[in-house]
């Protein structure tokens, strides 16, 4: 089939390489010139393992190409998949459509025949219908245009294993034919029996929305839990564990720390906010504001017990931060959690030296007020408290005895908790988690009980394929 993917950003180039990847002929299309030459060259404009080689085979194959005129797109294909971003609105709880409605705008002016829209963006429930209404308004006499809605699930980091074998395909359509035309794009996941619901745009466009926010209200409540066993010196790791064997439960989105950011579930759910309550039914998704509050904490707390290590005060001392995306495995530092505690101490007076694997260059141009090392170890050097706020893989291969040796004082608070605490404690360091118990705190018999009764390291570690 031939597609055009319109918006080629995280989202975007994914679906663009992989649907060429699966044998389609696609145009990606993108207004950023820079990017649209780096993906047609190959190279992703951004990191994401595994991209790198299908966009290579994608465009080899001759089946990609890119392109930045929406009058190309339009002559190009009938079915334009729509991938731009919808941030949240300055100033406001509510999603920013302007990239969706110029996208709509400037395709229809082109379009002649019979097209399908589908659009993979996340947006607020009713806006299938409302981009249909814009597109009648627009497009010249003769031309039909149907919009259908087909919400997309990937993560970041895991985005073309999610793009190729994704745990289900959901599409809003309003006929027969544009569920057909779907049929057809997903072909080889539909033979792998991935199971696809087809629906109203109404449902596929709150399936995304309820999705993001399910996940988001994990996250917090066992974040919620992290602060009880922080009262009560109980350790939310091993709570987690003991209620991830119920698997009603289950133990995915309950590794409590930091907390959530990225590019999705934080504006997701204030975006779902605002469009419930412009439906009237606030109320029902009130709870979603305790989340944001409960995630929006976990930063404040990491940042207090940082302040706290480093003798009360901020000011004359040099903090390590390791870690500076929204998560590990990807570049992204959209509401990097990371990022907001670093700037934060820095505002109170701390010199912050920052590493991470892949997001220094982003970091830098959203902060240039940190400092940024190429090594853990230079972000170490002479720190009075180092802080590990994204779990990058390379973060547990290091030394804690080593790196003992190139700080100040051995000082750290794993705000993930990823770290092997007993082995950097082993090692002469001092420390903190969230909502794990910090052995000084605790009574003679309750440490004792800790020591003999917690799981080894390698039993509590995530594993690599982890969904999170
Ligand atoms: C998310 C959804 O998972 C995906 O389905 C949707 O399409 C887009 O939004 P993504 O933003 O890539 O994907 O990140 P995700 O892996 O969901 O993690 C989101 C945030 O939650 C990260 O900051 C992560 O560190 C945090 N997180 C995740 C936790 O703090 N605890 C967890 O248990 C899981």
């Amino acid at each position: 089939m031939r597609m055009t993917v319109i918006g080629t950003g995280y989202l975007g180039a994914v679906h663009a390489a992989c649907m060429a990847d699966i044998g389609h002929e696609v145009l990606g299309v993108d207004i950023d010139g820079e990017k649209i030459r780096a993906l047609a060259e190959g190279r992703p404009p951004f990191f994401e393992p595994g991209l790198d080689e299908v966009l290579t085979r994608a465009t080899a194959s001759g089946r990609l190409r890119f392109s930045t005129s929406l009058s190309e797109a339009a002559a190009f294909a009938d079915v334009h998949f729509v991938c731009v971003g919808t941030p949240q609105q300055a100033g406001s709880d509510a999603a920013d459509l302007r990239c969706v409605d110029a996208v709509v705008d400037g395709l229809a002016a082109h379009l002649t025949g019979a097209h399908l829209l589908v659009g993979k963006s996340t947006v607020p429930v009713g806006t299938t219908p409302r981009l249909a209404a814009r597109l009648r308004g627009i497009v010249p006499a003769g031309c039909e245009v149907e919009v259908a809605w087909n919400p997309e699930f990937l993560r970041e980091g895991f985005a073309v294993e999610d793009t190729l074998r994704p745990d289900r395909i959901v599409v809003g359509v309003t006929s027969p034919r544009a569920d057909r035309v779907l049929r057809e794009v997903y072909a080889p996941m539909l033979a792998d029996r991935v199971p696809y619901v087809s629906t109203d745009p109404a449902t596929a466009e709150l399936v995304k929305v309820s999705a993001n926010s399910f996940l988001a209200t994990k996250i917090s409540f066992i974040n919620a839990m992290a602060e009880v066993c922080d009262a009560a010196g109980a350790d939310v790791v091993t709570l987690a564990d003991a209620l991830g064997h119920d698997t009603r439960i289950g133990r995915r989105f309950l590794h409590a720390g930091l907390g959530f950011g990225g590019g999705c579930l934080p504006k997701d759910i204030r975006a779902f906010s605002a469009r419930a309550r412009e439906l009237g039914v606030g109320e029902a998704v009130g709870f979603l504001g305790q989340v944001d509050a409960v995630n929006q904490r976990q930063r404040r707390r990491t940042v207090d017990i940082a302040r706290d290590l480093a003798g009360g005060e901020f000011t004359g001392r040099r903090i390590a931060v390791l870690g500076a995306t929204f998560k590990p495995n990807s570049d992204d530092i959209r509401d990097s959690p990371a990022l907001a505690v670093a700037a934060a101490i820095h505002r109170e007076g701390a010199e912050v030296r920052v590493h991470d694997p892949e997001g220094l260059h982003n970091a830098r141009l959203a902060h240039p007020e940190l400092r940024y090392e190429n090594e853990p170890s230079g972000a170490c050097a002479g720190a009075d408290v180092v802080l590990h706020l994204t779990e990058w893989s390379d973060y547990r291969e290091l030394d804690p005895v080593k790196l003992a040796r190139v700080v100040r004082t051995p000082r750290l608070i794993d705000a993930r908790n990823h770290l092997d605490m007993g082995l950097w404690r082993a090692s002469g360091w001092t420390v903190r988690a969230l909502g794990r118990p910090s052995p000084a705190l605790l009574p003679g018999p309750a440490r004792a009980g800790l020591a003999l009764s917690r799981p080894s390291a390698a039993g509590r570690q995530r594993p690599p394929t982890a969904r999170c």
